[in-house]
Parts: C-alpha cells; structure tokens; sequence
C-alpha cells in the first residue's frame, strides 16, 4: 500500500460549563456534559503519515520528537483509527501548535481534535462529525468538544456511541472574547486525567454533578440569547464549583496561584466599575476572561498594568476542525 497522508487544523476549547469527573474512565465518559466556545487563536496543525516503510510511529510536537507516556498517549490513539481501518502501517505525526509551547495552556483539545480528522483521513476513513467527536472524545474528553465550530455541547449521554459534541451556534453567532492572562508558565503538577479521577474523593463532588445539567441548560439559553449578564455569572460559577472540587479531593489540587486570585477580584472590581467581564479557570492558574468584542481593548489595557500578568492571548470563537489541503 502506498503513503496515505493528512493535514487538519483545530482550534483548542474553553469550556462555560466545566467537564471534571467521570463516569467511566476506559471510555472517557464524562460525569456530566458540558459547554464551550472554540478558540480561534489557539490552534493545532497536525500532519498524520501512515507508511508499510516505517518501523515504528514516530511523533514530533513543535519541533521536538516525543517520548514515553506523551507518546503513549498518542500511539494508542493512533491504534484505534488503525483498528478502525484495518490498517498495520507505522506512523509519523507531525503537530505544531499556534501558542507558545509551554504557555501553560492546555493543548489536548485542539492536539487530538487535529490528530484524530488527519488520521482517519490518512488512513482513508471518512467520518462523520458525530464519529470524529467521539474519536476525539477517547484521546482527550475535551476534544470532543473542538471538532464542531463555534459554541458546542458535550452531551453527556448514555453510553459511547451518544456521548459526543454537537454545534448549538455558529462562530458568527456571538463575537465573544477570551482575554487569556498568563500568570504562569510552569507546567501543572497535576494532569487533568489524574484530577479526573480524584473528583469523586472530594465531598463536594456529587454536589456538584447534581447541579449541572440546570446550570447548562441556564447558560445555553443565554448564549442563544446573547445574554451575557446571564451567562456571566454563571460561567464563573461553574469554575469555582469545579475548582472547590479539586481543592477538597483527597489529596488536594490547587490550581489557583496568588495571581489567580487576585484576578478573580480585579475582575469583580472591574465589573463593579461597569466593565462587564467574566473569570474562569481551566486546570491551571491562568485567567480566561470572557467580555464582548468592545470590552476587549479595555480588559487588555488594565492586565497589561499588572505585573503578575506575563502575557495576554485573545481569542474570538473559533471554526470546527478541517483538513487542510497542502
Ligand atoms: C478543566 O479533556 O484535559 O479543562 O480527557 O484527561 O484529556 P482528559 O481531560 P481533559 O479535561 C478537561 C478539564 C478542564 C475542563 C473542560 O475543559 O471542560
């Protein structure tokens, strides 16, 4: 068999509605579903290569060949798309990212949202959306959720073949912006696969399950609506619930730095002030703040006067993954 090889691009994801816990850890089923806006500016390009001439896949993310568990992680993805081509053939996967390598932001959603369309494409499979959010679902929960564009939701559903994530607005939608502060470029102690699976040693846990699904349904028709004075307060909600999560499982994990703190009320303040912006929090200590397309230049401008801010990344909502043709 000849060289098969594809190209795809896919933005990375911050979730409204956070996914942590789950309910099944082989089919990275999550505990509950979830909401989020894509990216534009946070990007993966990945070139997948399936080949009878290579002895072994081989991976090399921004510049550099990958080894032991991040490797892993991506040859058993690998796996699974040769296991749903019938395909043998060894690999060489090619990825790069948009943001800075080590910036401290997560680049499972976009990384294996784009690995998952370049291999099923090069290995000659065509999937539906539907399939390759569930392709991207078993590589990293939240890449199910960058596959659709725009604002999407991960249905939490009822077994692997319904938990997948689905457009509920396009891109054009809603102008939003994620004003990203970095605050730390240290990479996280704790993964989220391991954080994961402490959740459910927190007692705050099963709290926080039982209120999502009416604060999802809350968020998501105030983003139909545009609302943000709804969806707002809301957002920060659900970080802070996730985060009480964290910080009282057993062993703990705090994310939160001093700097995050003080962001959380610097943007309280601001908002007091009539600045309407929004925190929330990935697992990490970097600041998502969520304003309108107008309030962004004035966000930037006041993280730019404080010194525990490193760097600022903005986005707008960002399209679904696509293969790109070279
Ligand atoms: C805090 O999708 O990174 O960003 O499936 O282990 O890769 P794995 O987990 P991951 O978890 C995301 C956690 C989060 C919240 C969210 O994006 O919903």
């Amino acid at each position: 068999m000849s060289a098969q090889k594809a190209t795809a691009i896919a933005c990375a994801n911050i979730a409204f509605i956070k996914y942590w816990g789950q309910r099944d850890a082989e089919l990275n089923l999550p505990a509950n579903s979830s909401l989020s806006m894509n990216l534009d500016r946070l990007t993966t390009v990945t070139t997948v290569e399936f080949s009878p001439d290579y002895d072994d896949d081989l991976v090399i993310l921004d510049g550099r060949e990958v080894h032991h568990e991040a490797k892993q992680r991506i040859v058993a993805h690998l796996d699974r798309v040769r296991a749903m081509a019938g395909l043998q053939d060894k690999a060489k996967v090619v990825s790069e990212n948009s943001f800075p390598v080590g910036a401290g932001l997560a680049s499972s959603s976009s990384g294996f949202a784009a690995l998952s369309l370049a291999a099923s494409r090069a290995a000659g499979l065509e999937l539906s959306e539907r399939e390759l959010s569930i392709l991207a679902r078993f590589g990293s929960g939240s890449a199910c959720r960058s596959i659709p564009g725009g604002f999407s939701e991960w249905m939490a559903g009822t077994c692997s073949e319904d938990s997948f994530a689905k457009q509920i607005a396009p891109p054009e939608h809603w102008d939003l912006r994620d004003v990203i502060a970095i605050v730390s470029r240290v990479h996280k102690r704790v993964g989220s696969t391991e954080g994961h699976a402490l959740a459910p040693t927190s007692h705050l846990y099963p709290a926080r399950v039982a209120s999502v699904a009416d604060r999802l349904a809350e968020a998501k028709a105030a983003l139909l609506k545009k609302d943000l004075t709804t969806l707002g307060p809301l957002i920060e909600e659900d970080a802070v619930s996730m985060h009480a999560v964290m910080m009282t499982s057993r062993p703990p994990i705090y994310y939160w730095l001093p700097s995050s703190m003080r962001l959380i009320h610097e943007v309280r303040s601001w908002r007091a002030g009539g600045l309407e912006v929004y925190f929330t929090f990935d697992a990490g200590p970097n600041a998502h703040l969520i304003c309108q397309a107008a309030d962004q230049a004035e966000v930037e401008r006041r993280l730019e006067d404080m010194e525990e801010v490193l760097e600022v990344i903005v986005s707008g909502p960002g399209p679904g993954a696509r293969v790109m043709e070279l």
